[in-house]
């Protein structure tokens, strides 16, 4: 069978199962058996596929049409330039996400010049936390999770990408495990409510409840983290934490509850959600 031909049975039965972008994802799946970048892909297109190659090309596809995500076949996703592992352990790292890194690295830039202590709360597959040490050279990074198999995939994520002298990843709950205060605290905490999450597409629903339950209105992780921020926060500090569009009210108040006196904000993501809320403490000197 030509690999053109393969293609389109695969995205005809990805289609079937409800994907949406099944055309897509099955060059993904074929480029990925071959191990072929899109020009060689392209270039290809009316090859035979090797059927040595289609009992795994099978497996794969099996796997993606039971509603696996497509980053848990693949076992990596990439997040800010970063090629990361991932596993059925932690959260795929969302593209709205990245707007949260960001901003952290837009307010290191601009507010510190030298060197920064940067908490990442609830660090699943290290994703925030490699691409703040990757564009901040000065941040010495704590990456928080309680999940020790989380932990596990941060850590050969933050090996492989060479940034275990600046990576911490240490287990625990919330802020709880830091010995001294931060200078910014980032967290894309679990925010969707329980029952929420049955409503989900299947493929949200088998990443980890962990990483995604924050209770019976979505934001007891979020609240938590906020009540016990300020104990955390170095002056002139700043806290960046991803919300639930819908929950944009409620976690404004938070913030506001727990630092009444300094700055509370929040920015859109890419779509024009309101996505991240930001605590900025107020400089002596304003
Ligand atoms: C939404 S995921 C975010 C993962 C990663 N930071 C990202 O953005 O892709 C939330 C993470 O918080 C962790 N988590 C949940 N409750 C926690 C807690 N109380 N303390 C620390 N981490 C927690 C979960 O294990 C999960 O890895």
């Amino acid at each position: 069978m030509k690999m053109v031909d393969v293609s389109a049975e695969v995205a005809t039965a990805l289609t079937s199962s409800g994907i949406c972008e099944a055309s897509l994802e099955a060059e993904v799946l074929v480029r990925y058996v071959l191990d072929m970048d899109r020009v060689d892909y392209f270039s290809s297109l009316t090859e035979t596929f090797k059927q040595s190659e289609e009992c795994r090309l099978n497996s794969l596809v099996c796997r993606r049409m039971s509603g696996e995500p497509l980053a848990y076949v693949l076992g990596c996703r990439e997040f800010y330039g970063l090629n990361l592992v991932v596993d059925k352990n932690v959260l795929v790292p969302r593209q709205e996400t990245e707007s949260l890194a960001e901003e952290v690295i837009e307010f290191v830039r601009t507010r510190f010049l030298e060197q920064v202590t940067i908490a990442d709360i609830g660090t699943g597959s290290g994703a925030i936390a490699l691409a703040l040490a990757s564009n901040l050279p000065g941040a010495r990074l704590l990456a928080i999770d309680t999940s020790k198999e989380a932990l596990a995939v941060a850590q050969v994520n933050v090996n492989s990408h060479g940034f275990s002298d600046r990576i911490d990843l240490i287990q625990g709950d919330l802020l709880e495990p830091l010995d001294y205060a931060v200078d910014i605290i980032v967290s894309n905490p679990p925010y969707l409510s329980t029952s929420g999450i049955a409503r989900l597409a299947l493929e949200v629903q088998s990443e980890p409840t962990l990483a995604l339950d924050g209770g019976d209105d979505g934001l007891d992780v979020t609240r938590r983290l906020f009540e016990n921020a300020p104990a955390y926060l170095n002056p002139r500090g700043a806290m960046f934490v991803e919300i639930d569009p819908p929950h944009l009210h409620d976690a404004i108040g938070l913030a506001r509850a727990a630092f009444p006196q300094e700055i509370v904000g929040f920015s859109n993501d890419l779509l024009g959600l309101p996505r991240i809320v930001r605590v900025e403490l107020k400089r002596v000197d304003d």
